[in-house]
C-alpha cells in the first residue's frame, strides 16, 4: 500500500493508512502500547492493543492501520495531528534501534557538540535540524531561481589547483604524479571566475564549496559556500543593486523579514567612527528578537594594511611589509590608480571594495578587479613580488589579461551565514549538514587520520618523526627491512645471508656459493622519452637486448644514473633488489629466470643476500614476464 504522510492524516478519518517512520517515544499500559510514530512531515499518535516486540525508541516501523478521530475531550491542541489516532492493525520493523547515543527530542543545544556530530545522522532527526536542513535547500532554490531570472549561468570551477590568496592558509592535496608536488584546494574560485570573463560568460555564479585553514569559530568552518558570481562590462553600483535585488528576493521567499528595503551604505571610515569596526548590527533589541535581518554595504576600504606579524598568512603574502586588506585582484578607485600605479601614498589608496554586513556578521564582499595586466602586476609589486613570482602567482592571470578580457567585477556572500541568520542560529554549524569539530575533526567520520606507509611512499611524502625519516645509517637498509617484511609475510621459504660486499654478480655467486645462472641482475632503466623508470631483472651472467626492453616498454631504455637511483630509491648499485613493485617501479622478469630453479639477490644492501625457489619470488613480485635477452 502507498505510504501516507503523517501530516495528511487528520484529512483521512476513517481510512486505512500505511505509515513509515521513527519511533518518537512508546508507552505501554497494560495490554495496550501507545507510540508515536515520526516521519519527515510530523507526528501521530499510535495505538495497538498488545505488547510491540522489537519497537524500541528511534526504530524504523512500517504500520498498517485505520485513522480515528479522537473525541473532543481527547484532543491533543498541540500536536498538528492532534484531532486522530492511528489505530496499528498490523506493523512490521524495518530496522530494530539500539538504545539511541543522543536525543532526539529537544533543539539538542545542550547535548555534547562532539556526540551530535559523531552521530550526526541521529542529531539531524530533531525538527529543529530537520527544518534548518530544509530551509538551507529552499534558499539556494530561491537564491539560484533570482540568478537565473538576472540572465547569469552556473558554472562549476576546479578544487584541484593552484592557490588563490585570500588571506588564509591553503588546504594542500600532494601529487602522486609528480612527487614533491602539491595541489591547492580553493580558498574561494576568485580566479577562475575571473578567468571566466575572459572566457565570454559574461554572468557567472556557483554556490560554490571554498577550504580555508583558519582559525574556527562561530562563523566560520574550514569548509564553507559561498554564492559567488562575476559579472562582465560592471560597476560597483550595478553589482550592489544587483545583490540586493537577489538578496531580497530570496530572502523573502523563505520568510525572512528585512529591516529596510534599500540597504543603507557607509564608508568603511564612518562605519569604523559609528561603530568602533566594519562589521557591526544595526538591530533594535527589539528586531534581535523577531529575528530581523538588518543589511547593510560598506565602501572605501584601504586596498593595503601593514602586515601583521602574528598572521602567517599576511606574512607569506605581503613581502614588503604591505599586504591586501580584502582581495588583491581589485581595482584601485580610479581617482588613486595614479598613485597605486606609481606605489605613493600606499597606505591611503582606496580600493573598489563592497562588502555587505548583516546582523554584525560579515555577510559578502566583492569588488571591481583590475583587468589591466599592468595594474594587477603592480599591486603585486606594492606587496614586495619580483618579477619571477609575480609570474609564478598570477602569470596566467596576467596572460588572460594580454589576451583580451572585458572589464568586470563581482562578489561572493557567505551562504551558511545567511542561512544561519534566516534560521536565528548562532553558530553555521547548526546549517551545515555535515560540519566539523571546533577540534577541526569531520562529522561522523573521523578525518584527518593517518595514511598507509604505501600511499605515502607513492605521494613521495616522509612525515616528520617517522621512521622513514630518520637517516639511514646504510643505505638500502630501508629496502632491505620492507623485502624481509614482505617475504615473512608471504609464509615462502628463504635464506637470508649476511657476507662481504659484493658489487659485482661474479662477486656475489662466489660469497653464496651459487650459480651465476641463479643469480639475478636487477637493473633500473629509464625511458628515454617520458624519463619513467622501469625495473628489468635478468639473469646475472646474461646480456640484454635493448631493442627487444624498447618494444617491451614502448620507447627506448638506457640505464639509470646511480646517482638518481640512490637520491630517488635509496639503493645503491649492487644492492638493487628484483622488488620493483616496492619502488613503485613497472617490474619486469625475464623469462629465463624460472628456468632455474633457485634465485639468488642482493635484498637492498650489498652486504646481504637472500636465495630462494624462483617461482615463489615470480609468485611474490607478480612482474610481467618477458624475452629480453640478447639471441
Ligand atoms: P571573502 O573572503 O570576503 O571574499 O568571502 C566571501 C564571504 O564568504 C564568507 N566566508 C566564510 N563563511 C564561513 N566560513 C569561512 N571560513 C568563511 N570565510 C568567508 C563570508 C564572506 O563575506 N573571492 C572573494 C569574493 C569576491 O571578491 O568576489 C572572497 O572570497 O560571508
Amino acid at each position: 500500500m502507498k505510504r501516507t504522510l503523517i501530516t495528511e492524516t487528520p484529512k483521512l478519518v476513517g481510512e486505512k493508512v500505511t505509515l513509515k517512520g521513527w519511533v518518537d517515544s512508546s508507552r505501554g499500559h497494560g495490554k495496550i502500547t501507545f507510540m508515536d510514530l515520526r516521519d519527515k512531515t510530523g507526528i501521530v499518535q499510535c495505538v495497538y492493543a498488545g505488547k510491540m516486540k522489537d519497537v524500541t525508541v528511534e526504530s524504523v516501523l512500517e504500520i498498517q492501520g485505520v485513522i480515528q478521530a479522537r473525541p473532543e475531550n481527547m484532543v491533543n491542541k498541540e500536536m498538528e495531528t492532534g484531532t486522530v489516532e492511528i489505530e496499528i492493525e498490523s506493523f512490521k520493523v524495518l530496522n530494530k534501534s539500539e538504545p539511541i547515543p543522543i536525543p532526539v527530542q529537544g533543539d539538542g543545544y545542550d547535548v555534547n557538540e562532539e556526540m551530535r556530530l559523531k552521530y550526526r545522522y541521529v542529531d539531524m532527526r530533531r525538527e529543529r535540524m530537520a527544518k534548518n536542513m530544509r530551509l538551507r535547500s529552499k534558499f539556494a532554490q530561491s537564491i539560484r531561481n533570482a540568478l537565473y531570472e538576472q540572465d547569469f549561468i552556473e558554472v562549476e570551477t576546479p578544487l584541484l589547483t593552484q592557490a588563490t590568496m585570500e588571506g588564509a592558509r591553503d588546504f594542500v592535496v600532494p601529487s602522486r604524479m609528480y612527487p614533491g608536488k602539491f595541489y591547492s584546494l580553493p580558498q574561494s574560485p576568485q580566479q577562475y571566475k575571473q578567468i571566466l570573463m575572459s572566457g565570454g560568460i559574461d554572468r557567472y555564479f556557483q554556490l560554490a564549496r571554498c577550504l580555508r585553514d583558519e582559525n574556527l569559530r562561530a562563523d566560520r568552518g574550514f569548509e564553507f559556500t559561498q554564492v559567488d558570481l562575476e559579472v562582465s562590462y560592471t560597476t560597483r553600483d550595478e553589482i550592489m543593486e544587483l545583490l540586493e535585488t537577489v538578496i531580497k528576493k530570496a530572502v523573502k521567499e523563505v520568510g525572512g523579514k528585512l529591516q529596510k528595503e534599500n540597504f543603507p551604505v557607509y564608508t568603511y571610515d564612518q562605519a569604523i567612527k559609528e561603530f568602533g569596526e566594519d562589521k557591526f548590527d544595526l538591530r533594535s533589541e527589539e528586531e534581535k528578537k523577531d529575528g530581523t535581518l538588518a543589511f547593510a554595504w560598506v565602501v572605501d576600504f584601504p586596498f593595503f594594511k601593514e602586515v601583521d606579524i602574528d598572521d602567517a598568512a599576511e606574512v607569506r603574502d605581503g613581502k614588503s611589509g604591505w599586504t591586501f586588506t580584502h582581495n588583491p585582484f581589485s581595482m584601485p578607485k580610479e581617482e588613486h590608480l595614479e598613485w597605486h600605479m606609481e606605489k605613493k601614498n600606499i597606505g591611503k589608496i582606496l580600493t573598489t571594495q563592497y562588502d555587505l554586513v548583516c546582523n554584525g556578521w560579515e555577510a559578502g564582499g566583492g569588488s571591481i578587479r583590475a583587468h589591466r595586466p599592468e595594474i594587477l602586476r603592480k599591486t603585486y609589486e606594492i606587496m614586495g613580488y619580483g618579477e619571477k613570482e609575480i609570474e609564478a602567482n598570477i602569470g596566467h592571470m596576467l596572460r588572460a589579461f594580454e589576451l583580451g578580457t572585458p572589464p568586470h567585477g563581482g562578489i561572493a556572500f557567505g551562504f551558511d551565514r545567511l542561512v544561519a541568520i534566516l534560521a536565528g542560529e548562532t553558530s553555521i554549524k547548526e546549517v551545515i549538514p555535515f560540519p566539523m569539530t571546533y577540534k577541526g575533526n569531520t562529522a561522523v567520520m573521523e578525518a584527518p587520520t593517518e595514511i598507509s606507509k604505501e600511499q605515502l611512499q607513492e605521494l613521495g611524502l616522509i612525515v616528520e618523526g617517522s621512521e622513514e625519516a630518520a637517516p639511514e645509517k646504510v643505505v638500502g637498509e630501508r629496502l632491505r627491512d620492507k623485502v624481509l617484511a614482505l617475504l615473512e609475510k608471504s609464509g615462502k621459504e628463504y635464506d637470508h645471508a649476511v657476507h662481504e660486499p659484493t658489487p659485482t654478480s661474479e662477486d656475489s655467486a662466489a660469497t653464496r656459493g651459487t650459480r651465476m645462472e641463479e643469480g639475478i641482475k636487477a637493473l633500473i632503466l629509464k625511458g628515454k622519452k617520458s624519463g619513467e623508470n622501469y625495473q628489468f631483472n635478468v639473469p646475472a651472467h646474461a646480456k640484454v637486448d635493448m631493442k627487444k626492453v624498447k618494444a617491451v616498454v614502448g620507447e627506448a631504455c638506457e640505464f639509470e644514473k646511480p646517482e638518481v637511483i640512490e637520491k630517488k630509491y635509496k639503493v645503491i648499485i649492487g644492492g638493487v633488489p628484483p622488488f620493483g613493485s616496492i619502488m613503485n617501479l613497472p617490474t619486469y622478469f625475464e623469462k629465463t629466470i624460472l628456468d632455474e630453479e633457485r634465485a639468488a639477490f642482493n635484498c637492498g644492501v650489498q652486504t646481504e643476500s637472500v636465495i630462494m625457489n624462483s617461482k615463489d619470488l615470480v609468485d611474490i613480485v607478480k612482474p610481467e614476464l618477458v624475452d629480453v635477452l640478447k639471441a
